[in-house]
């Protein structure tokens, strides 16, 4: 991999667990790999009062191993509301940049409350912050929610796009950062094998799942205006369906696969009036016990109103407009408070046109799988059936199975550490583009209007360590077929599932 040019890094948010749990350590990862800029250093902002050394010691409680990391980071206490701080700010990079003897990139990275994220950019641009140069770059990573619904993401890229150009704005998506994500690509488009199956001619359906086995914790207050359709659904499974059924692209680069996933989300056919509560189920998990543990329901979690309505739990079942996908049910979900943390993408084939050979266990022939495995046990398995040894001809199914942990030099890298490094390098591949991101608004926007509208559309309870409410596995078991338990496969990891 290759260094990128010298720059300061400036989070706003510096004190906050995000930069705490996540960016500083890839950082301190990106040093150990020698993939840092030969002249770098980090400038925390903040309101909380932190001197450079202070602030040292603070994260030096978070890393693991600080090593070399810590002279690199500088703080800045400041008001990100207050636009006569900048011109501050400003100086300070200017001397940092000089005493550095390096040319004034900088990436901004808005690790803070969505509100601000219209605010900090106009305020840089107005000191010039965002103006770039000749050989002079200027970013700016923007964390999720990107909006709460289309109208208002549509104007946060509007504002964004009147200081910024496109291409220096990132848009954060961390699924996208996921070795394993990224693997969908290349699983498609260098196997020979797979793309002459990966159609409405072989697929039966699709089926994605983003589990969680913890509760909304101390996110309540966020969580509780949010719920799993904003915050998980919206982006994370949709950027995951776009890679699953995408075009190839012509060429890898970040336009060509960025266009090809936004032409996914247009073709997908939205879900409105008496379909929403056929096709999307929404669920929020209720006080329980797990294997003799008792567990807070979500209403009575930190933060969140005793009448909540808002969802844990979001299944959907919907189709792609296209020639590749016609006719095709993608089925997603996702839940916190679920029997275990698994994210798994199943490619379900369609059985054998007539059927030979009798299953082992007495089931029906349900075709080929494919599961790609997000995490934990990162990997690919390939179920198919196998003659049972001895007399007669019963098939049963068994798995071809590629786990990334086998790999003698096996290292997966967070996806903050890779997505930092693109960015730094001004690949913006792995970061959703404007369009896109409304796209998916644009989709999910009809759904949260009828939830919050038609409080006939039901919320339903479902117990800590299920799969969530029943009528979402109705909703697929309609066709005979099942959701996957992805636990089966993990039950010698010690994961226990509760179904
Ligand atoms: C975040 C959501 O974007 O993704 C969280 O806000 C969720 O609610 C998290 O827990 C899941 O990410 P990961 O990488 O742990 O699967």
């Amino acid at each position: 991999m290759q260094k990128a040019s010298n720059h300061i890094l400036i989070i706003f948010g510096a004190s906050g667990d995000l930069t705490r749990r996540k960016l500083i350590p890839a950082l301190r990862e990106l040093q150990k790999l020698d993939l840092l800029p030969e002249k770098f250093a980090v400038l925390g902002i903040g309101r909380s009062k932190y001197s450079d050394q202070t602030y040292r010691e603070m994260i030096a409680e978070h890393l693991e191993e600080p090593g070399e990391m810590l002279p690199l980071l500088h703080y800045l206490s400041m008001d990100p509301e207050d636009e006569g701080s900048y011109d501050n700010l400003a100086s300070q990079l200017d001397e940092m940049s000089s005493s550095m003897e390096m040319v004034p990139n900088y990436i901004f990275y808005l690790a803070t409350p969505p509100s601000l994220y219209g605010i900090i950019p106009l305020f840089l641009s107005s000191v010039g912050l965002t103006k770039e140069g000749e050989d002079v770059w200027r970013r700016i990573i923007i964390e999720k929610p990107f909006g709460t619904d289309y109208q208002s993401a549509h104007q946060l890229n509007k504002s964004l796009l009147k200081y910024l150009k496109e291409d220096q704005i990132y848009r954060i998506d961390h699924y996208l950062g996921k070795e394993t994500v990224q693997n969908v690509l290349v699983t498609r488009f260098s196997n020979g094998i797979f793309e002459p199956l990966w159609n409405r001619n072989f697929v039966h359906h699709v089926e994605i799942t983003a589990a969680e086995s913890i509760g909304v914790g101390t996110r309540g207050g966020y969580y509780n205006d949010s719920g799993a359709l904003r915050d998980m659904l919206q982006n994370h499974l949709m950027q995951l369906v776009g890679l699953v059924a995408m075009e190839p692209p012509t060429v890898i680069n970040s336009d060509a696969i960025r266009n090809e996933v936004l032409k996914v989300f247009q073709s997908i056919r939205p879900i409105t009036g008496d379909d929403i509560p056929k096709q999307v189920i929404r669920g929020q998990y209720v006080a329980s016990h797990i294997r003799g543990d008792s567990m807070t329901g979500y209403r009575d979690e930190e933060g969140v109103p005793e009448e909540s309505r808002t969802e844990t739990f979001v299944a959907m079942k919907f189709f792609i407009d296209n020639w590749r996908w016609g006719g095709v049910p993608f089925y997603i979900r996702t839940g916190k408070r679920l029997p275990t943390r698994v994210s798994e993408i199943v490619v379900h084939f369609n059985p054998s046109p007539h059927t030979l050979f009798s299953t082992s266990n007495g089931d029906e022939d349900k075709g080929n799988k494919l599961v790609i495995r997000i995490q934990p046990d990162e990997g690919i398995l390939l179920k198919f059936g196998m003659k049972v040894q001895g007399a007669g001809f019963k098939v049963q199914e068994v798995n071809m199975d590629f786990h990334y942990k086998d790999l003698t030099d096996s290292y997966i890298p967070e996806a903050y550490q890779r997505l930092l490094l693109d960015c730094m390098q001004g690949d913006s591949t792995l970061y959703a583009r404007g369009d896109a991101v409304e796209a998916a608004w644009r989709f999910v926007d009809p759904i949260l209007k009828a939830w919050k509208e038609d409080q006939g559309i039901p919320l339903h309870g479902y117990p800590c360590g299920t799969w969530g409410p029943e009528v979402a596995d109705q909703m697929i078991e309609g066709e005979k077929y099942a959701w996957r338990c992805p636990c089966k496969n993990l039950a010698d990891d010690g994961i226990y599932c509760e179904l």
